[in-house]
């Protein structure tokens, strides 16, 4: 049996690894692709690494899990390719194609990548060091914000949904799974904004109590919990289970990075981005993620200025 580990919003339980044998491995889809092996999953999906027929080459299979036939999520698959195909951004995934399995499930064929996820970076090596925490979620807030220009909110930003590319550049980010984004060139979508979706660890508090009236900055608040959490290792609001989660999120406020990570070396514009991206109050928050980008480009800078210092200091100290 799986362990269920944690309930997605959108009402999927996640399963871990052993799930019950995979149908999907070492066949064809749609005639083109030969499914090689599971480069991972998600409270919706599950995404293969195939073979294209022609022109040769490595795709990444996006499928629903195969017990979510019903239409609503071969909708939320459709509305990720729609996305996708309208972005075509440096720092999203291109799309190859959008089509149908014989079993009905529909499935998208993208750009293969090669790396890790954030999720998987955490995991391998908790805490980062701070001026890497920070370069990955300042790309993440630029990524965002090229994103939102185009009338897209995420809604789901959490590390397992940014990915870092192997190779140089060093730490190169793109943005995945856009399943549950907000299309707002799509007026028919509409009704989904009704309904209560995200990932409870991230979710913004507006998105759980008015989910009809979000904006980017309910992205900015999950960007901002993932940026404590690549600092200090830990969520700034304690997990027990979704429910207590969902409601500590209205009423509590996030325990401060002051607190969590003290040090008098660190400069106070970290400390002030962080509070200001994980702000309840969606009025006091950051009003846009290029705002949060430039908040932490220029966190960068003093944290590289410090090291500067310190160096001339060291320096100074051995040549006396
Ligand atoms: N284009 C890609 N290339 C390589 N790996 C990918 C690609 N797209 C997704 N993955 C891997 O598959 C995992 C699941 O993908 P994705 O987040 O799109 O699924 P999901 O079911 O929508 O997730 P969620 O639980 O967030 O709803 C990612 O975390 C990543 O490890
Ligand atoms: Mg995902």
């Amino acid at each position: 049996m799986p362990v269920l580990q944690e309930v997605c919003v959108c009402g999927q339980p996640r399963p871990s690894e052993g799930w019950p044998v995979d149908r999907l491995l070492n066949t064809w889809i749609a005639g083109r692709f030969h499914i090689r092996r599971r480069l991972g999953m998600g409270g919706t999906g599950l995404v293969y690494l195939a073979e294209r027929f022609y022109p040769p080459g490595p795709v990444a299979i996006k499928v629903t899990h195969d017990r979510l036939t019903e239409l609503v999520w071969q909708q939320r698959l459709e509305r990720e390719a729609s996305v996708l195909q309208r972005l075509r951004l440096a720092w999203t995934v291109s799309l190859l194609e959008y089509g149908q399995m014989a079993d009905g499930r529909h499935f998208i064929a993208m750009e293969c990548l090669e790396g890790r996820t954030v999720q998987e970076l955490l995991e391998q090596r908790g805490a980062l060091p701070v001026s890497r925490a920070v370069s990955i979620v300042a790309q993440a807030a630029e990524a965002m914000a090229a994103v939102h220009a185009q009338g897209v909110i995420h809604r789901d930003l959490k590390p397992s949904n940014l990915f870092l590319l192997a190779g140089e550049p060093y730490d190169q980010l793109k943005v995945l799974d856009f399943g549950i984004a907000l299309d707002l060139n799509r007026w028919y979508d509409i009704g989904d904004r009704e309904n209560l979706i995200g990932t409870p660890r991230y979710i913004a508090p507006e998105q759980i109590v008015t989910p009809d009236r979000v904006d980017g900055r309910a992205d900015i608040f999950s960007l901002g919990i993932m940026l404590n959490e690549l600092l200090t290792g830990q969520l700034p609001f304690p997990w027990e289970n979704t429910m207590a989660v969902l409601i500590r999120r209205l009423r509590e406020a996030p325990l401060p990075l002051e607190v969590a990570m003290p040090s008098a070396a660190l400069p106070d514009r970290l400390y002030r981005t962080v509070r200001r991206m994980i702000e309840r109050d969606v009025a006091r928050r950051f009003r846009s993620m290029g705002e949060v980008a430039g908040a932490l480009r220029q966190v960068l800078l003093e944290l590289k200025h410090q090291d500067e210092v310190d160096d001339v200091g060291r320096g100074l100290r051995m040549a006396s």
